[in-house]
């Protein structure tokens, strides 16, 4: 089983983690947690680049980097994990290229399908999508010590990059569940755990 969760800034995917991990623990569900940027070796040297915000890079440059991090990511964790019919779930995947690069920098979904499609990721069998109103979000996030790349930027950007999950989250409404982040910590992780679990039951 492949699970990822997705969400912009703030909208309380560490806080989810948290709880799904002490859930599966005390219940005895083996799941593999990971994340994007940055679980393999090469990828946690390409997160740090891609969050100094003292780099400036073009969009693509941007794009490739996270590519090249999912590449390894595929290949030395999800994969190896899927072949062996271990539960996986990874913090951000697929869906966050569409959002950030593809609504957030405005890259073309033609250009990034041009890009994305040939290497042949897995798809995931559910994603979960944690929506948070974009100013709540931020203010949540700036509560953190420091800001990264991604972080500065502009509200608008990050307005695309809701509208972009939301989209996505309508367009492919059998994979991507939607749950409303201005809900209770409680509230948020009893809606995760019982769509995972039904999704594991009918595996
Ligand atoms: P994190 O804060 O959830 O660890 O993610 C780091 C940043 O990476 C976050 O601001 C979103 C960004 N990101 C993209 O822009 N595109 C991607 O494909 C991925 C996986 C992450």
């Amino acid at each position: 089983m492949f699970i990822t969760l997705e969400g912009s800034e703030g909208a309380g995917k560490s806080t989810l983690i948290k709880n799904l991990k002490k859930y599966f623990i005390d219940n005895s569900i083996e799941f593999i947690f990971t994340k994007e940027p940055g679980s393999t070796e090469e990828g946690a040297e390409l997160r740090k680049l891609l969050l100094d915000k003292t780099i400036e890079l073009d969009p693509i440059s941007e794009t490739f980097l996270l590519l090249a991090d999912r590449i390894e990511h595929v290949r030395k964790i999800i994969h190896p994990a899927l072949e062996k019919n271990k539960n996986i779930l990874s913090d951000r995947y697929l869906d966050s290229t569409y959002a950030y690069q593809g609504a957030g920098r405005k890259i073309n979904k033609e250009d990034l399908d041009k890009f994305i499609k040939p290497l042949n990721f897995p798809e995931p069998d559910l994603t979960i999508y944690l929506d948070l109103p974009v100013e709540e979000g931020l203010m949540r996030a700036k509560d953190r010590d420091t800001l990264d790349r991604f972080e500065e930027e502009e509200i608008d950007f990050f307005e695309r990059i809701r509208d972009s999950y939301l989209k996505l989250a309508r367009e492919d409404s059998n994979r991507i569940v939607t749950i409303d982040s201005t809900n209770s910590e409680k509230e948020v992780f009893e809606l995760a755990k019982e769509c995972i679990e039904k999704k594991l039951n009918e595996s």
